[in-house]
Order: structure tokens, then sequence, then C-alpha cells
């Protein structure tokens, strides 16, 4: 039997209806951009694995790092003791995040990491004896993950419609989404920086923080934001004391050109949660790290005032291992991914000349634009990414937005040769 038979008899896939999906592509290898089936067929990753592959694909010096460390130490409890690699990556960490942040909490996965950053400042108000702060602030189609407390804060009806009675409640604004040449920017940052400080004059006492994910909302379909509204936004809500959450999970390491979103926006909230492009994305590793304030908060004589989350693999060492090859690598890919965000730019301006391609959009090695195609799950919309990847192309198109994030070793001319396949496709929609 082939392996994609073998999986339907025993696996349920995360976000699939298996009723009508097709069988999943049986990935045997993957090396550099490129992942390989059983049959030798190539598929360009242009999602970098659902966004946390940096450096391409079974890197050899992210390999040899995690196996030499799986030789020494492979986990250990990570309450009570500690060890050389989680603490060599929360000085990095350190190093290249804003001035500030003092204190690295590991766990394993991105939801995680927001479920430890809502936590943390939930309990810092209740330890300072504020009580009364319940609420938090966040935008329209933001997404955070899929536990319970993410989900509260994302409220994304395509994925947590089921659940939205067990979800606490959260005061949404718009996301003030731009594009190439939009000219209602600023007019739109402005009516939800408005509504925010309405809903501040009202509400800051009760108000534990805002979250966001900063420059661009990931899976609400690559929505992009200006520096210049962070920036003032980050002024509005500190003119109220009230906690800044960064969510970077996907847009951390490099995504936006610069390491963050916060270092090149120059803005900096209180706690930033990261993970995906964390460990080049070989390993399941989080870290929510957050400024010396919020940790001393949480400073006292008995265990109460502790912060009482912990999971297994927090801070495992073959994915802190990982981690710090990949920062080396990050550190040496500044070049490259300037010029992937060069050639999404040309690129662009070859696909604003077709009909039907809405605002097109780009920030560091990210790109994207819209594309009506009827929606999330619609029947275009999978025809089209069936197309894709019989042409070779790993790319899911989120409802009508088609985005390209890839790992940041990709060539100039794999790049291109991508973007002259999505045209000819389209196209062929058109048609
Ligand atoms: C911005 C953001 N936050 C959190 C998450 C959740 O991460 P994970 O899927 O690792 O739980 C995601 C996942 O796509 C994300 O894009």
């Amino acid at each position: 039997m082939m392996l994609s038979e073998r999986d339907r008899a025993v696996i349920w896939h995360p976000l699939t209806q298996h009723q009508t999906a097709n069988l999943p592509v049986p990935i045997v290898r993957g090396s550099g951009s490129y992942l390989y089936d059983e049959q030798g067929k190539s598929y360009l990753d242009l999602v970098s694995s659902w966004w946390v592959n940096l450096h391409g694909h079974s890197h050899p010096e992210i390999a040899e790092a995690i196996y030499e460390q799986a030789k020494t130490l492979e986990h250990v409890i990570f309450a009570g003791f500690t060890h050389e690699p989680a603490v060599q990556l929360a000085e990095k960490l350190l190093e290249i995040l804003p001035a500030g942040f003092a204190k690295v909490f590991y766990s394993d996965n991105g939801s995680t990491s927001v479920e430890v950053a809502l936590k943390m400042a939930y309990q810092y108000w209740r330890n300072h004896g504020e009580t009364k702060r319940k609420r938090f602030i966040a935008f329209d189609g933001g997404y955070h993950g899929d536990t319970f407390g993410a989900m509260s804060i994302g409220k994304n009806l395509t994925y947590h419609m089921h659940f939205l009675d067990l979800l606490f409640s959260v005061d949404l604004f718009s996301y003030p989404a731009t594009w190439i040449a939009d000219k209602s920017a600023i007019e739109k940052e402005e009516r939800v920086l408005n509504q925010i400080a309405e809903f501040l004059e009202k509400y800051a006492d009760e108000t534990v923080a805002l979250i966001l994910e900063p420059l661009i909302q990931g899976a609400a379909g690559m929505q992009m934001c200006t520096e210049r509204f962070l920036k003032k936004l980050e002024k509005l809500i500190r003119s109220y004391g009230i906690l800044i959450i960064y969510d970077e999970v996907m847009t951390g390491f490099g995504r936006t050109g610069d390491y963050f979103a916060c270092t090149k926006s120059s803005t900096t909230p209180d706690i930033i949660c990261l993970s995906k492009g964390i460990s080049g994305g070989f390993l399941p590793l989080a870290a929510t790290v957050c400024h010396e304030k919020i940790y001393e908060a949480f400073l006292g004589d008995t265990f109460a005032k502790a912060l009482a989350h912990s999971h297994s693999y927090s801070a495992n060492p073959l994915g802190c291992a990982a981690a710090l090859a990949s920062m080396k690598l990050l550190h040496q890919s500044a070049d490259k991914r300037l010029s992937i965000e060069k050639t999404h730019h040309e690129e662009l301006a070859r696909l604003m000349l077709l009909t039907g391609i809405e605002k097109p959009r780009y920030c560091g090695t990210i790109a994207a634009f819209d594309f009506n195609l009827g929606g999330y799950a619609s029947q275009n919309s999978r025809q089209l990414q069936k197309r894709f990847v019989d042409r070779g192309l790993l790319l899911r198109p989120l409802g009508d937005v088609i985005y390209f994030l890839p790992p940041y070793c990709i060539t100039d001319a794999e790049l291109r040769g991508a973007y002259d396949i999505v045209i000819e496709e389209i196209q062929g929609v058109i048609a």
C-alpha cells in the first residue's frame, strides 16, 4: 500500500475535512527550498511548511547541532533544573530583541506562547492587587492559535465557530489592513486609533492588555498594517498604562525583513510571543519573553504569586540547540531576505497588470494579493491549490488570498519561476 493510503487508514490531519480532501502528498525528504515525494517529484515550498522553515529543509548545520545535542542531553525537566542550550538561547534572544526585554519563558508551540503571555499579563495586574482588570483588546481577524485562550482573543469564525460559547469576551477592533497604493491607509488607521482611544477613556482601568500580530496578520490572509500605525498605537496604549503583547509567532526571525516586526517598526511591547521560525523549522519550541517589571511582579515569599504554568517539553535541549544553529544562519541571511523582498516588489508590479488582482502587498519576505476565488475552502480555492501542487508548487491560498512566504534560501530564479506559474494558473481561472 502507498504511504498516502496507509495514512488514510490511521491518521486524522489538522484543519482537514477528510470526506472531501485529496489523499495527502507523501513526502519522503526535503532539501533546500524543496520537498520530494515517493515518486521523486519535487515541490517548491513557498509556505515554508506552515511558516516555520527559515533556511531550507534538512539544513545540515541544524541537523548536526541536533545530533550533537542528542548525544549529550536530550531532555531534562525544566522546573528546578537548567541546561546550557536554554541559557545560551535566552541570552541570544535578548541580544536581538529591543532593549527592555529581560526574561524568557519557554514552551513548545505558538498557541502555548500566547497562553503564557495572556496569563503573564492577567496575573501581572492581580499580583499588583488590580483584580478588576479582565478585558483584553485585540484585532478582528487576528489568529493566535487553537487553544482556548488563543481562540478567545482571535475568535476566528472559520476555525473557532463551534467553540464561541466557551470563549472569554474580548474587545475587538478592526485591523487597518493596507496594500500598495492604498489611498485610505491613514484614514483607516486614524479611525481605529480614535475608536480605541474612546474605548480606553471608559475602560482603561478594567483592561489587561492589547494583543496583536504586528505588521502582518498571518492567518487572516497576510493582512498588513504600517509601521506608522504601530508607533501611534504603542503611544496611545502606553498613555493609559496598559500592557502590550506582540504575537510574533509568524513575523519573528526575519520574516518582515528585520529580525522582528518590533525591531522593524521601532516599537516595543511588554511581552512578545515567539515560535515557528525559532528552531529554523526543525523542532517544536516557543518562547514568551517579557520585560523585567512583568517578571518582578511574580516574585514573592510564597508560590501564590508565581506563574503556575508548565509544559513537559519546556526548553527542550534539542529544540534549543536547533534554535542556536538557526540563529547563526539567520545573522548570515540579511542579504537573502532583502533580495526576496526586491523580487516580491518587482513581481507584484507584473501581477498588478492582470485583471482581478487586488490589494497587492509585501513586507520583507512575505508577499500577498487578493484574487476572487469564492472564499475560504471554496471549490475554486481548493482546485487552484491542487493545480499549484500538480505543478510542483507548495502554495496554500488563504481564501481569496494568494501568498508567498518562502524559506530564505530560495534562489531568485526559483522565486521568479514560481511567480510565472502563478500568473499562468491565474490567467487560466480568468479565461
Ligand atoms: C500569529 C500566530 N500566533 C500563534 C499561532 C499558533 O501557533 P501554533 O500553530 O504553533 O500553535 C500561529 C499559527 O499559525 C500564528 O500565525
